[in-house]
């Protein structure tokens, strides 16, 4: 694992889409893992900033999105679907065939999943895979219990989770129960894996992801054993492992300078 520490959100965005950059220009074409939630907005923003200065092509780009929540269609604003488009798709020149994001209404839930982990399958896997964490360690919607799912899979949300995403609603009540989502293992296939962290309220779940004990009650410790993944977290996310992650040797810790690199 690398760490990069990020100054504050607005940082953490610009270095996070100065790797995306640098991956869509050199691999096409890409496969790039798509995350939603409040963590990558500033992320795609830099990205469609780029892309209306004539930095950036998508023509080439296919992306996946890890999760969607039940029972809700791509018209609803509080779809994963509608805020892809909103925050992303609808200002870059991405073919609408390259864009996979599990859909939230279907009539045959195993045919959904088959579809969905095939069609990442004919494309190659995943190149780079982005993602945001949940304050319990939850990646995608895989939620902390006694075991994980490899494959895609319909979810019931822990109440944690409502409660957080519960501010993107009229109130918890409107929050759906269950999500599907991208299992473990195509996450863990991605080649490489940018995770992204923000905020005070991640601090903990960063600090087990870094440093915990692998384990299926912090779903994102499992990114330990991931031979190539990059954490961009702002000082607030890491206050609880930034002057102490030297000594760890499962995780480097990288100087902002050090994203020169990906430029
Ligand atoms: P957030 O969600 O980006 O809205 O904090 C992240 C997550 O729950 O995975």
């Amino acid at each position: 694992m690398q760490l990069i520490i990020a100054n504050n959100y607005e940082d953490m965005s610009k270095k996070a889409s100065k790797l995306l950059i640098s991956r869509i220009k050199d691999t096409i074409p890409l496969n790039l893992g798509l995350a939603t939630g409040s963590t990558p907005v500033g992320l795609y923003k830099e990205l469609v900033t780029e892309y209306a200065n004539g930095n950036l092509d998508f023509e080439h780009t296919r992306t996946f999105n890890l999760d969607e929540y039940i029972g809700l269609s791509p018209y609803n604003p509080n779809s994963y679907s509608y805020y892809m488009w909103k925050h992303f798709f609808s200002h870059i020149n991405i073919r609408k065939e390259n864009i996979h994001i599990p859909p939230g209404i279907f009539a045959n839930e195993q045919k959904v999943i088959d579809d969905y982990e095939e069609a990442i399958v004919q494309a190659g896997g995943i190149d780079l895979q982005v993602l945001g964490i949940g304050a319990n360690g939850h990646i995608g919607f895989n939620e902390p219990g006694e075991s994980l799912s490899v494959s895609t899979h319909i979810v019931e949300l822990k109440s944690e989770t409502i409660k957080a995403n519960s501010r993107f609603f009229e109130n918890k009540d409107e929050v759906p129960k269950k999500a599907i989502t991208m299992g473990m293992g195509k996450i863990m296939e991605a080649k490489e894996i940018l995770l992204l962290a923000s905020g005070k309220e991640k601090a903990k779940a960063l600090a087990q992801t870094v440093k915990g004990i692998v384990e299926t009650h912090c779903p994102s410790t499992i990114l330990q054993i991931h031979p190539n993944v990059k954490i961009i977290a702002d000082k607030e996310a890491s206050f609880l492992i930034a002057d102490r992650i030297r000594a760890s040797n499962n995780c480097i810790l990288f100087s902002s300078d050090r994203m020169e690199q990906y430029g």
